[in-house]
């Protein structure tokens, strides 16, 4: 079964084609970064603006691979033809931006209709989880096994940071959740506070990964907000507010040096949040796989300290970290989930919901 995903939720416009929900086809993915660059963040109504015109080229070009037993002749009706060989489409309708949420749905409504195809509706958190099921051309059939459940989800993203037990495609329970501020927020707001491009968070990793023990002349200490708690919930909101006391504080240090040591504690800070809170949760619910989800998935450092931590606990568990590409936002995560989790509704009831959670379908 090969389904076009459709993802615009936030400044990205990406279409994939995926094949029985694991054999990435194609993945075409326009972001208007530089121009956010330029601001410093997104700016709602230039995303959308910008994904407006692009989506239809960008879904065009992302079915390309299907156009190999398609006689030449004809190339005005190319996209119909090509369009004839998809089962199904799937689209995302939230959590995100309305402005953008809606391009993609709206499109996708429009084209399901018009092709006379199912259209899916996948909820974007659910969809960051299948990245972990994707075959990519740098994980070869052959060695991909497929997650076991139960499993323990970590998604980290720019807006949410969601732990949840997996005991099923479609069975999710939500374990903890953050109180305010998401990882990926709380990389990106310190991140513009110490000067660093949009997005924050790969330079935040790109400053760290400069620090050496010996090469720091200061010590920066940030706070483990939550760590020891009970519950599996996060705190990312305070961190911010102690690291821009930090920065305040290094203000006659050397520019690079103090980018350098703020940014690597930040780095250790949340990750051992991020880790400790998915051991607390092994420890709890015994899951056979650990998946790592989102954005935030992408920092080296995280999956090098979970990897660590599993092996010093002698778990018998699987991680699972996905390609780079496929940690932030794209389509062929939610063509993917669309496959496992296919929740069959008439395009007319298909709406754009910028404000679902992980559990709402
Ligand atoms: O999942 P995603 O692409 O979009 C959302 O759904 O939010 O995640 C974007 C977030 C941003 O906060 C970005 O700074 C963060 O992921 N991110 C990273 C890294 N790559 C992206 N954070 C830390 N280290 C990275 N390498
Ligand atoms: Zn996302």
């Amino acid at each position: 079964m090969t389904i076009l995903g459709i993802e615009t939720s936030c400044d990205e416009t990406s279409a994939a084609l995926v094949e029985n929900g694991t054999k990435l086809l194609s993945l075409v993915t326009a972001t208007s970064q530089e121009m956010h660059q330029k601001y410093g963040g997104i700016i709602p109504d230039r995303a959308a603006r910008a994904q407006l015109k692009s989506i239809l080229p960008v879904i065009h070009e992302s079915l390309q691979p299907l156009s190999s037993n398609l006689k030449p002749q004809n190339p005005t009706s190319s996209f119909q033809r090509l369009a004839s060989k998809v089962d199904a489409l799937a689209v995302t309708v939230g959590p995100g931006l309305i402005g953008s949420l809606l391009i993609g749905v709206e499109t996708a409504k429009s084209l399901a209709l018009a092709w006379n195809k199912p259209l899916i509706p996948v909820n974007h958190l659910v969809g960051h989880i299948y990245a972990n099921w994707l075959q990519t051309d740098q994980q070869p059939a052959t060695s991909h096994q497929q997650p076991d459940f139960p499993a323990l989800v970590l998604i980290v993203s720019g807006g949410h940071t969601d732990l949840v037990l997996m005991k099923d495609h479609g069975k999710l329970e939500l374990l903890g959740t953050t109180l305010d501020d998401a990882a990926g927020e709380c990389f990106d707001k310190c991140g513009r506070l110490l000067g660093l491009p949009y997005p924050y968070g790969p330079y935040i990793e790109q400053e760290a990964s400069k620090f050496t023990v010996n090469g720091s002349q200061f010590t920066v200490k940030l706070p483990r907000p939550l760590i020891n708690s009970k519950d599996f919930n996060f705190s990312f909101s305070g961190l911010k507010t102690a690291f821009l006391n930090e920065y305040n504080k290094l203000s006659t240090v050397n520019r690079e040096l103090r980018t350098v040591n703020l940014a690597h504690e930040l780095q250790e800070a949340v990750t051992d949040v991020l880790v400790a809170k998915v051991l607390k949760a092994v420890k709890e619910f015994h899951p056979k796989s650990i998946l790592l989800a989102g954005g935030v998935a992408a920092n080296l450092r995280l999956r090098n300290k979970m990897k660590l931590k599993i092996k010093n606990c002698e778990l018998k568990i699987l991680l699972y970290v996905p390609p780079l590409k496929l940690c932030t936002d794209n389509a062929a995560v939610i063509a993917s989930a669309a496959f496992f989790q296919p929740n069959h509704r008439s395009v007319s009831k298909i709406q754009a919901n910028p404000s679902l959670t992980i559990t709402s379908v």
